[in-house]
């Protein structure tokens, strides 16, 4: 049992290559951000307190967050394992996973940090839009759905992310550099630590990643 985490500075692509993964692999994709998205979607008061830190880029608590997250690794559908995108993002986190997956007798590992350079993650966030109904992820350029402005997947309406003016992905960034970038420190110094290169098209960051974990597996 694995829990394979994907880590990057916000726009590096998580949620696009742990979707992909997900496929290949036949393991959930679990993204804290979609689970919070969730919860406001519903108005539960998880979500009423999550929207608070996230409309202005900052991190939900910890608490909250590996509360959320272990009862989402709970249910049958993640008995094999799982895809994590934007979980763990601060050192307690990485340390309750741990904790986690001591109990369900997981590994985890690798981490994939998926790197991006800064100047293009502008780019990335000015032309992301998602779905109302499912947040299903496309770029205007890079990704773009078959006919403008509607989800291929489920037909309803293609809109920004409320997280992704200019002034939000500043902080984001910033918390970033700050909380969750020492994860890959701490992924390197168990030996699980994985770079790949984010500045390249979707199928070749995730044939990179596929290559890594056929070779992982042949070992
Ligand atoms: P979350 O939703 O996780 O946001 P994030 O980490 O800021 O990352 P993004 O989803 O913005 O980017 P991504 O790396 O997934 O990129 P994507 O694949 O979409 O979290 C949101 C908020 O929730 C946080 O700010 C925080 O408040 C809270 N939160 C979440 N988890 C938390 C936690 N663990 N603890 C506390 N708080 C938490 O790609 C971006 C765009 O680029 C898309 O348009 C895509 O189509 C395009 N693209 C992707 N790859 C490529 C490529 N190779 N080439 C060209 N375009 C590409
Ligand atoms: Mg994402």
């Amino acid at each position: 049992m694995l829990y394979v985490v994907v880590l990057g500075v916000p726009g590096a692509g998580k949620g696009t290559q742990a979707k992909r993964l997900s496929a290949a692999l036949g393991l959930p994709h679990v993204s804290s951000g979609d689970l919070f998205r969730e919860h406001i979607q519903n108005g539960t008061p998880l979500g009423i307190e999550a929207q608070r830190h996230i409309d202005r880029g900052q991190l939900v608590p910890d608490e909250a967050t590996i509360g959320m997250v272990r009862g989402r690794l709970e249910r049958p559908d993640a008995a094999s394992g799982a895809i994590l995108d934007g979980f763990p993002r601060t050192i307690p986190q990485a340390d309750a996973l741990e904790a986690i997956a001591k109990d369900f007798d997981a590994t985890v590992g690798p981490a994939f940090h998926i790197r991006v350079p800064l100047e293009r993650l502008v780019d990335r966030m000015a032309g992301r839009r998602v779905c109302r109904e499912a947040g299903h992820v496309y770029h205007l350029a890079y990704n773009p759905p078959k006919q403008a402005g509607v989800c291929d997947v489920d037909g309803s309406e293609l809109v920004q992310r409320e997280d992704d003016q200019p002034e939000t992905v500043r902080n984001r960034v910033q918390v970033y550099e700050k909380l969750t970038a020492p994860l890959v420190a701490f992924y390197r110094s168990r030996g699980v630590l994985q770079e790949v290169n984010g500045d390249q098209p979707m199928g070749a960051v995730t044939a990179e990643i596929l290559a890594i974990l056929g070779q992982e597996a042949a070992r």
